[in-house]
């Protein structure tokens, strides 16, 4: 098995994310991901395998800066983002007024999403799950369904956990644009928590930070959205027409709430 560095850790249960979403993430995320080239091609598929048309309504959580529902806004479909960083959501807000385009953001926490207010689709994108532990991510998806109209759909892009437990670098170091990146990574066999620690440099500035993330294999992904009542109607191995398989590095699942 590739997995070479196997050590018990805590993560994946919320101890240290929220903590380093507040810090260490938007000080850093949007240098390393290199979030926005990808935005425009990820925003048509999503159009297209979820049926959107204009004047549609998305939820999108968590939204980050609010790429993709700016992108859908962009084209006429009215997306909601919630974000727990209200910088992001600052900066997602000053975009949508500034393109006068209908997206609207609120700063907002995905462990207490409360709306039910009849989306045709709600999306959550970039391994955004995992962050709290498995008992969080069933009643975040559970709060996602109950936002939908009956028949409305969800969209999931989460990394797949048999690709990773294949493909773990114990340590990388990288370059991104202007910052240092080291990452040092360890895997929890036992919970399948992945468990990265970040520390990243720009001139004298320094972040370090923490992140565990439960990862999840296929068949815990299409239970976990069948108990929560969505049914799984496609699942794609990114965003593109190739199937999922055992090696895809992520997988993108479509969801389906009842009709009734
Ligand atoms: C990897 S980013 C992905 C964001 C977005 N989906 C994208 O693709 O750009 C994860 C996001 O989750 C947000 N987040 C983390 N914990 C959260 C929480 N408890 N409630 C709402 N948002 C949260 C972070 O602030 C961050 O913007």
């Amino acid at each position: 098995m590739g997995v070479r560095e196997v050590k018990r850790v805590r993560g994946g249960d919320g101890s240290s994310a929220e903590q380093f979403f507040r810090s260490f993430w938007p000080a850093v995320g949007p240098a390393v991901t290199g979030l926005y080239a990808r935005t425009p091609v990820e925003t048509r598929f999503l159009i297209r395998v979820l049926g959107l048309r204009r004047g549609d309504r998305v939820l999108d959580v968590p939204c980050g800066f609010g790429r993709h529902s700016l992108e859908l806004a962009r084209r006429g479909i009215r997306a909601l983002g919630v974000d727990l960083n209200p910088r992001f959501i600052a900066e997602a807000c000053g975009r949508a007024r500034l393109e006068g385009v209908p997206a609207e953001f609120r700063v907002g926490d995905m462990r207490r999403l409360r709306l039910r207010a009849g989306f045709d689709a709600a999306i959550n994108l970039f391994s955004s799950l995992g962050y709290y532990g498995e008992a969080m991510d069933q009643a975040f998806l559970r709060a996602l369904c109950r936002a939908l109209r009956p028949g409305g759909r969800v969209l999931l892009q989460v990394v797949n956990r048999d690709f990773i437990i294949h493909h773990l670098a114990p340590r990388m170091r990288y370059q991104a644009g202007p910052v240092r990146v080291r990452e040092v990574r360890s895997f929890d066999l036992a919970t399948s928590v992945v468990t990265t620690r970040w520390e990243a440099s720009r001139g004298q500035r320094r972040w370090t930070g923490t992140l565990g993330l439960r990862v999840y294999a296929y068949h815990e992904l299409v239970r976990m959205l069948e108990q929560t009542g969505l049914r799984v109607t496609g699942a794609w191995a990114d965003f593109d027409r190739r199937p999922a398989v055992l090696g895809s590095r992520w997988f993108v699942l479509r969801g389906e709430r009842a009709r009734r």
